[in-house]
């Protein structure tokens, strides 16, 4: 079957592509690793078995293909060891979410940061006994977070990472050929459309953090967009923030033009008090008593904030609150810092942090917050 947006087709990759459909995904996939499979490279050369090419060993690779899914199979969690934390909005949404993925081709998840997308939606599609065809392919814009979310789901499943659940970025791959679920970059993704046009290895891809409209999402969602017909099989999630994802359903509409269907999950609400603290002092009166104002500069309003932050943090049941601080560039994170740690109040510690340090040895994951090609994130931890 010849894949007109190939720029140039090669036909033993789409016959390959089509019996990876019919019944070889995950071999194929997997051998295309080139990693550990020599048992299965040896045989399917049939040499000294006296078979030659054709039927029979199309039929010994089919088999194999059949005890691989079954294998699989047999190492998806149980439903009920799967645990979903109930105070995610995603949880209390898993059967309607469930209902959804089983039904459609494509699903869009939307909600807040915090309200369970990334973690749980992988183990609704376990649940959905996805990952046992193909792999769950779970793309994220960062590295550091495909790495973070591999750990995390592991942990949630009580896996070893790199057993079911793998992760993979540049320069590393802890997927397996057993690996039900694989987290990686969008990157990564893309790379490997490159040598495997149908993506027959996976049978679900959760694409998330859509509503990053990134390059290299903007070029997944189009080529999946022309793929999902020839793909019926595949599953496909989207997860993004609430914006545009009606544009995202119109852009997966089905054959009938019906957009896909599009699940909101509330965030996870905590209250939000805003105050306002400008730059203006109050300064001595005039000698006719008019009164007067002074600016005082950033770093000074940053020190007064926390200053008061922490003191009425401490006076509630004696627990402080971390406090974030974000400012516009690296100068004004050590403006800040320095003035910080030269006053006199105590009590936190202050731990500069840019988006251009070297990722920390922690595996947080919060995305840096792009402003003018500069960010930060200085905060002041309690003191343990
Ligand atoms: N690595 C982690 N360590 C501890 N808790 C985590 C971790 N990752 C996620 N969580 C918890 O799971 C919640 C849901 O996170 P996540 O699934 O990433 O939400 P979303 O993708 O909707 O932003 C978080 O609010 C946090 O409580
Ligand atoms: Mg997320």
């Amino acid at each position: 079957m010849p894949d007109p947006t190939s720029p140039s087709p090669r036909p033993a990759r789409d016959g390959d592509d089509r019996k990876a459909r019919g019944g070889g995904g995950a071999r194929e996939g997997d051998r295309s690793h080139g990693r550990g499979r020599g048992r299965g490279r040896g045989r399917s050369h049939g040499r000294g078995s006296g078979q030659g090419p054709g039927r029979e060993r199309g039929a010994e690779r089919h088999t194999r293909r059949q005890e691989a899914v079954a294998a699989r199979r047999a190492a998806l969690p149980a439903p009920e060891a799967l645990h979903y934390p109930p105070e995610l909005p995603v949880s209390e949404r898993r059967d309607e979410i469930k209902a959804l993925i089983r039904d459609h081709q494509v699903v869009i998840v939307a909600g807040e940061t915090g309200s369970g997308k990334t973690t749980q939606l992988p183990k609704i599609c376990l649940e959905l006994g996805r990952g046992v065809e193909g792999m769950i392919g779970h793309t994220q814009p960062r590295r550091i977070a495909a790495r973070s979310v591999a750990e995390r789901v592991s942990e949630e499943l009580g896996t070893e990472l790199g057993t079911l659940v793998g992760y993979q970025v540049r320069f590393t791959d802890t997927s397996r050929q057993d690996t039900l679920l694989k987290v990686m970059t969008d990157g990564i993704l893309l790379a490997e459309l490159q040598r495997d046009r149908m993506l027959s290895r996976y049978d679900t891809l959760i694409i998330d953090e859509a509503h990053e409209r990134s390059l290299n999402i903007d070029f997944i969602l189009g080529y999946l967009r022309q793929l999902l017909p020839r793909r019926p099989d595949l599953k496909v999630v989207i997860t993004s923030a609430t914006i545009d994802v009606h544009r995202f359903a119109a852009h997966f509409a089905d054959a009938d033009g019906r957009p896909a269907p599009v699940i909101e999950v509330s965030g996870r609400t905590y209250p939000v008090e805003v105050r306002y603290r400008p730059l203006q002092r109050e300064g001595p009166p005039t000698k006719q008593g008019e009164a007067t104002f002074v600016e005082v500069d950033q770093v000074t309003g940053i020190c007064e904030a926390v200053e008061e932050l922490w003191t009425e943090g401490s006076g509630r049941d004696g627990a402080g609150e971390d406090i974030l601080v974000f400012c516009s560039g690296e100068r004004e994170i050590r403006d800040a810092t320095d003035a910080w740690r030269v006053c006199s109040f105590p009590a936190p510690r202050c731990c500069p942090s840019t988006g251009g340090s070297p990722p920390p040895s922690s595996t947080a994951s919060s995305p840096a917050i792009p402003a003018g090609g500069s960010s930060c994130r200085p905060t002041w931890p309690r003191p343990r």
